[in-house]
């Protein structure tokens, strides 16, 4: 007996070329902006000031997008005078259709710009899908949150999500936030408001400029944190708060996990240009020292995958055969043959090959 052969369901030739699903999303958004085949989209219907430099949006989304995990990071779609640029921000899920998107504005940051200056209700904004490590974590323990500048996002979301279940009724959770002024403090009343709900919630912001300037993070904040070697320790914020705070809390808590959204700059003796072998590809490249090697390769036209470009998503990664690379977050130095190397925070310090 022969099997029935399974037969083709009849706009399934619609979604077998790109071409095609381009135009099925084409019409599909005649009638409503929200609705693709394919695509994960949302639609701004709210935006206020979350700061005075941050942008918040609340976004309606449509039913291929991802919540993922409080504390992760989507990829953000957003096209700015005809050119598509790719971002990454951390959201935080409001209810079962919407999220909020926070964004620092950056001089001369094309994205944040357009969200904070352009971006207007009833404008789409199409996503990626969700990665990242610092989730809520499984263990009921003490948790400390530490916040640098755009760095509060994620914990923003986190504790959206805690302060949801009963957990926040019996984990201790500590926020502390640096900004440089009072202006810059995002979701302070919101903090405030947790913080009387809960009364194993605690936070502090440290104002860094200004006449009375409080101190960036140091040993002081470390000493005062009640149980340390009993906490999950998280950190977010520009390269040299995340190293920092690996410095002072990796080995003494009992779990550390830090994000950095920038790079440290390359040391003074990062200078000159050494060669990368792309053992794939059969190519031969000059790249300079201290440059991450994901933006030497595209100065030179070769596009390698990528995504968050912050070192989190993994996109990026390839086999490193032989050479010396230097991590542009943490500065540590990898000489080893053979490990996976993110092309976007490390830079080559001698000749390499990699898998490419
Ligand atoms: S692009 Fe995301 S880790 Fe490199």
């Amino acid at each position: 007996m022969r099997a029935l052969q399974k037969t083709k369901q009849p706009f399934s030739f619609f979604t077998e070329s790109v071409v095609d699903l381009n135009a099925v999303n084409f019409w599909l958004q005649k009638f409503n902006p929200l609705w693709s085949s394919n695509q994960a989209l949302g639609k701004v219907v709210q935006k206020e000031m979350a700061a005075a430099d941050m942008v918040s949006l609340t976004l309606q989304v449509n039913r291929h997008f991802k919540f993922g995990q409080a504390g992760q990071h989507h990829p953000v779609f957003i096209t700015v005078d005809g050119v598509r640029y790719e971002r990454t921000y951390s959201l935080t899920q409001l209810d079962r259709q919407h999220v909020l998107l926070s964004a620092k504005k950056v001089t001369a940051g094309k994205a944040s710009t357009w969200l904070a200056e352009q971006a207007k209700a009833g404008d789409i904004i199409e996503f990626g899908l969700p990665f990242g490590e610092m989730a809520v974590p499984a263990q009921n323990g003490p948790l400390v949150l530490l916040a640098a500048g755009s760095g509060i996002t994620p914990m923003f979301s986190l504790l959206k999500a805690l302060s949801k279940t009963d957990q926040m009724r019996t984990q201790p959770v500590q926020l502390l936030y640096w900004v440089k002024h009072h202006e810059d403090a995002a979701f302070k009343v919101h903090f405030e408001r947790l913080a009387e709900l809960h009364e194993n919630f605690t936070f502090k912001i440290f104002y860094t400029q200004g006449a009375e300037a409080d101190a960036r993070l140091n040993q002081a904040h470390a000493s005062q944190i009640a149980d340390l070697a009993g906490s999950t320790v998280y950190a977010c914020g520009p390269a040299g708060f995340a190293a920092k705070a690996e410095e002072l809390f990796a080995q003494s808590a009992q779990a550390f996990q830090s994000e950095a959204f920038s790079m440290n700059l390359a040391p003074v003796d990062d200078i000159g240009f050494v060669n990368v072998t792309l053992a794939k590809s059969k190519k031969v490249v000059s790249i300079p020292k201290g440059q991450s090697i994901l933006v030497s390769l595209e100065q030179q036209n070769i596009k390698p995958e990528h995504g968050c470009r912050m070192g989190i998503c993994n996109k990026c990664v390839c086999k490193k055969s032989e050479g010396t690379t230097r991590n542009l977050v943490n500065g540590a130095q990898h000489a080893e043959p053979g490990n996976l190397l993110k092309l976007c925070v490390n830079s080559a310090q001698t000749d390499l090959i990699i898998d490419l």
